[in-house]
């Protein structure tokens, strides 16, 4: 592989690691990796890499040895960090790092000495007479990010962008081209550990936030429930095997998924300090969870909004020698960060 080649997109999980990587050959774009493999529970937790060897034999299953890929583009997961978009007013001399660093301290649940906070300037409103810029505020918890690189280095990668999950999830939905214009939609990626939200319109993120709620506590309860192992409880929700109380079955599914809807109509009501809140008009998700068998339907009926399941890689080119055309179109959703970050690889190259 030469140094031209655009960086390896690697999406840590807790529960597994996906890599993309994506090409631009002439102004088509071409998937030229695209794997999974899975972590043991534990590995990976709240963003933090517990067990490097496991993550090691991960990627290296992906990467088999010798392959001289060395760059690489990351991110951080949900809860090390957020993106707010704030409004200041748009005077030549207005203190805007003053005014972003008082936001943080509101908004942040830990100190702004814990944070690297950056911003970028995204756009221009008027409200009344007042002109006010828009600015994307971004807040990364130093600790884990200091650990990240530190991985990173341990496997000798080269991070050539470390990235936000939630951006990444921007970046996957722009990938996809299902966003349409002025239409508010709820990104929602549903991983093993955390739902990550982002509601988007247009270029613009109007509210991020990680959510309680993930595959790997679903499989749990189910195993629980079903006084099954972890490992049956989870081939049960991916419908692979049948369960012997289907009655029990379908009580936890309705039950978490009402739980999952009023966490995403929560937070789709936090964000709007005006009212009447302009309503989400729809939901994509992604992520291994959003996999889950009705999961669309039930959200749907309960948000009662349309919801649709992302796919990132619509528009790649997949070579069919290479590539499955199930396979990517199975593995998609559950890759959507990395394919954000792999999209995001390919126009920075
Ligand atoms: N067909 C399926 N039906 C239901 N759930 C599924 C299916 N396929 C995968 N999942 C679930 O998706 C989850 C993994 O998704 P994903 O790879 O997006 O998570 P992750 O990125 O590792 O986790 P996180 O982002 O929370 O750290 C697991 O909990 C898994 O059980
Ligand atoms: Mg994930």
């Amino acid at each position: 592989m030469s140094d031209e080649s655009t960086p390896l997109a690697i999406d840590i999980g807790s529960s597994a690691v996906k890599l993309v990587k994506l090409e631009k050959k002439d102004e088509r774009l071409v998937l030229s990796r695209l794997g999974a493999a899975p972590l043991a529970p534990g590995a990976v937790r709240g963003g933090f890499v517990h067990d490097p060897e496991e993550v090691e034999q991960a990627l290296g299953e992906l990467l088999p040895a010798g392959e001289g890929e060395r760059k690489v583009v990351v991110a951080l997961s949900g809860r090390t960090a957020m993106v707010r978009t704030v409004l200041l007013p748009a005077e030549e001399d207005f203190p805007v790092v003053d005014a972003l660093e008082a936001e943080a301290m509101q908004v942040l649940p830990y100190p702004l000495d814990e944070v690297r906070l950056s911003h970028l300037r995204v756009g221009q409103i008027e409200r009344g007479v007042e002109r006010l810029d828009e600015y994307l505020m971004i807040a990364v918890r130093r600790e884990p990010l200091d650990a990240l690189l530190a991985f990173l280095k341990r496997v000798r990668y080269e991070p050539v962008i470390v990235d936000v999950n939630f951006l990444a999830m921007e970046s996957a939905f722009e990938l996809s081209g299902m966003r349409a214009e002025g239409e508010i939609t709820a990104l929602v990626d549903i991983g093993a550990s955390e739902t990550l939200v982002n509601v988007v319109c247009n270029e613009h993120t109007l509210i991020t936030r990680a959510v309680p709620f993930g595959g790997e506590g679903l499989t749990r309860l189910l195993s629980d429930r079903l006084a099954v192992s972890r490992e049956e409880a989870e081939a049960v929700k991916r419908g692979e095997a049948t369960a012997a109380r289907p009655d029990v079955l379908e009580e936890v599914l309705g039950a978490e998924t009402d739980k999952l809807a009023f966490e995403l109509d929560g937070t789709f009501r936090l964000m709007w300090p005006i009212t009447p809140a302009p309503k989400v008009e729809r939901v994509v998700l992604s992520g291994g969870g959003a996999l889950l068998e009705g999961l669309p339907e039930r959200l749907a009926a309960s948000l009662e909004a349309p919801v649709e399941i992302l796919k990132p890689l619509r528009h790649v080119e997949a070579p069919e020698e290479e590539f499955d055309s199930g396979l990517v179109e199975s593995l998609a959703p559950a890759a959507a960060i990395g394919a954000g970050l792999a999209y995001r690889a390919v126009e920075a190259a």
